[in-house]
């Protein structure tokens, strides 16, 4: 096959979710569709329970499902696409957002009960500075839910997401009949514990016709007239353009256990969502189709054996093509790498490959050369941008319980971070560390993998931060900033200035105070 064909045939997304709204149950679906897996089951949920976040097993458990599924490959209607799996729980949502730069778009799955949550808010920001495309799946239609006019609006408003519904749901819970495909212009009558992929939709070409009181009754069928009617006025064919600007999602409605509503949704995919994107770089815009290959390390795994301190290292192909054996630069340290195993995964088992096209993640074996964020290339010298640390939402202080074991403790710390399990931030003139997370349990994972990998241990004081700001501006002002503010100035681990603020009011008030400088909530300065 020709090089600009493979690119061509590939597309590659993340499904995005508030937890428990469906995304490992649609991804299963997905991988069924696409003939990865032939039974249901198949796919582990990576959720870490409620109330497990003691449970170590379970953190362990769950390290080892995210190895093997985070990616998917799959074929479908001669499409290859990639599917990037993201963590379940929010704890770990930094490293969702880091997936979300590997992607080129992704399927948004909402819970017809429960709408637009907590989670859905903030990994959409993430979707939005990227401007990714997205779809919507509005999913358990098999329940009582919102009624799907109520629910467009919500997730219009709140997610400041203009949708475009290209199925219609007819009636919900216990009386869900199905979807109209708006655009095919079918039926698709709902059957519980739907099975197999086949298509069951019947034609409709006008909903006058009698056929359709014969199969939803009278009383929904004159509602799903009437619906269309009104759906018929606001939104005319699908702006496709718009769509991969992200300024429209389509919507889909169904039922992911229940099979229901996913073929129309992987069909539209797999027609709309974008091949592999060019993507800026610090020297130049470098595009799939450029001869030389280049990539870049999104996620770091560290090996589940933990008398090896190998990691596995994802990296998303985004020009050329990579080769087994051959030489590739790794930009930050300056030196040539080559690797004899990168792999590729398909649903649970792993597979060796001897290339790679753009829009492809290949598992990358490392023994402590990679940082998140890292770019190969075949010689040049360039680093790929949009790659951001957010701010964390907690922050603790190091302290080391056995001062016999300090080294371990630096280099552990650093490993983990390198990792990308948390963020480090290191007194400015000082040595202070803090450690900065998303949620309580990344704290236990570092606490227990610096004394089981590292034989070091530590406990942590909590301290009362709000947020890390990445400060930039005119160089005297930051100076005589960082003199006056000096307990609360850190440094990232590039070296970049941080100030700690206490609250949201210091922070206002510093921001009054110094008007030259620039205060960012993440570390992509550009973008922020
Ligand atoms: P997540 O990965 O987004 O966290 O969600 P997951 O797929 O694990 O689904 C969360 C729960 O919602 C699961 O139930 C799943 O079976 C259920 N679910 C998924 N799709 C639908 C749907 O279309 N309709 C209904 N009614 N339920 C759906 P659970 O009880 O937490 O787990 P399980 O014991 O069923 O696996």
């Amino acid at each position: 096959m020709k090089y600009q064909d493979e690119i061509n045939r590939r597309k590659t997304f993340a499904i995005i979710a508030h937890p428990d709204a469906g995304k490992t149950t649609l991804t299963e679906k997905f991988l069924l569709f696409g003939g990865a897996i032939q039974v249901a089951g198949a796919v582990k949920s990576n959720k870490i329970k409620k109330g497990a976040t003691s449970d170590f097993m379970e953190i362990e458990r769950q390290r080892g499902i995210s190895v093997a599924t985070s990616v998917m490959t799959f074929e479908y209607k001669n499409t290859l696409v990639n599917l990037l799996d993201t963590p379940g729980h929010k704890d770990f949502a930094e490293d969702t957002y880091r997936t979300l730069t590997a992607v080129d778009s992704v399927i948004l799955v909402i819970d017809a009960v429960n709408g637009v949550e907590e989670q859905t808010h903030r990994l959409m920001e993430v979707c939005r500075m990227r401007d990714t495309p997205v779809i919507v799946f509005v999913n358990k239609m098999d329940r009582d839910g919102k009624f799907p006019f109520d629910l467009m609006d919500e997730i219009e408003k709140d997610l400041n997401l203009p949708l475009h519904p290209l199925t219609w749901p007819i009636n919900m819970g216990r009386e869900f009949k199905g979807v109209y495909n708006l655009y095919e212009k079918s039926l698709n009558l709902y059957s519980p514990n739907q099975k197999g992929i086949e298509d069951n939709s019947i034609a409709i070409e006008d909903l006058a016709d009698p056929v359709l009181d014969q199969r939803v009754g009278a009383k929904d069928a004159a509602q799903l007239r009437e619906d269309v009617d009104l759906l018929d006025g606001v939104y005319g064919d699908l702006d496709v353009a718009a769509y991969l600007s992200g300024q429209v999602a389509p919507v889909f409605f169904g039922s992911a256990v229940n099979n229901f509503g996913i073929r129309e949704m992987l069909d539209t995919f797999v027609r709309i969502a974008p091949n592999p994107k060019c993507r800026e770089t610090t020297e130049r815009e470098v595009c799939p189709g450029d001869a030389k290959f280049s990539g870049f390390i999104f996620k770091i795994h560290a090996n589940l054996d933990p008398r090896h301190r190998d990691r596995i290292a994802f990296l998303r192909v985004c020009s050329g093509r990579l080769e087994r054996n051959k030489n590739y630069k790794h930009v930050r340290l300056g030196k040539d790498l080559k690797f004899s195993n990168p792999y590729t995964f398909m649903a649970r088992s792993k597979e060796i490959v001897d290339d790679a096209y753009p829009g492809d993640v290949v598992g990358l074996f490392d023994t402590g050369n990679f940082k998140i964020g890292d770019t190969l290339t075949e010689g040049e010298n360039f680093m790929f941008t949009g790659m951001p640390s957010f701010s964390p939402e907690m922050f603790r202080e190091v302290v080391n319980k056995d001062p016999m074991k300090t080294k371990q403790l630096e280099k552990g710390v650093a490993q983990l971070t390198d990792e990308g399990v948390a963020q480090l931030f290191t007194q400015h003139g000082g040595n202070r560390k803090i450690i900065g997370c998303v949620g309580e349990l990344q704290f236990e994972v570092i606490q227990y993998r610096l004394l089981q990998e590292y034989g070091a241990s530590v406990d942590f004081v909590p301290l009362a931060f709000y947020k890390a700001c990445w400060i930039t501006g005119d160089k005297k002002k930051i100076e005589e900033f960082v003199r006056f503010k000096q307990a609360n100035i850190m440094e990232d681990k590039d070296g970049n200035l941080v100030y700690l603020a206490q609250s949201e009011w210091f922070l206002n008030t510093e921001r009054q105070n110094n008007p030259d400088i620039e205060f960012h909530f993440t570390s992509d300065f550009k973008k922020a």
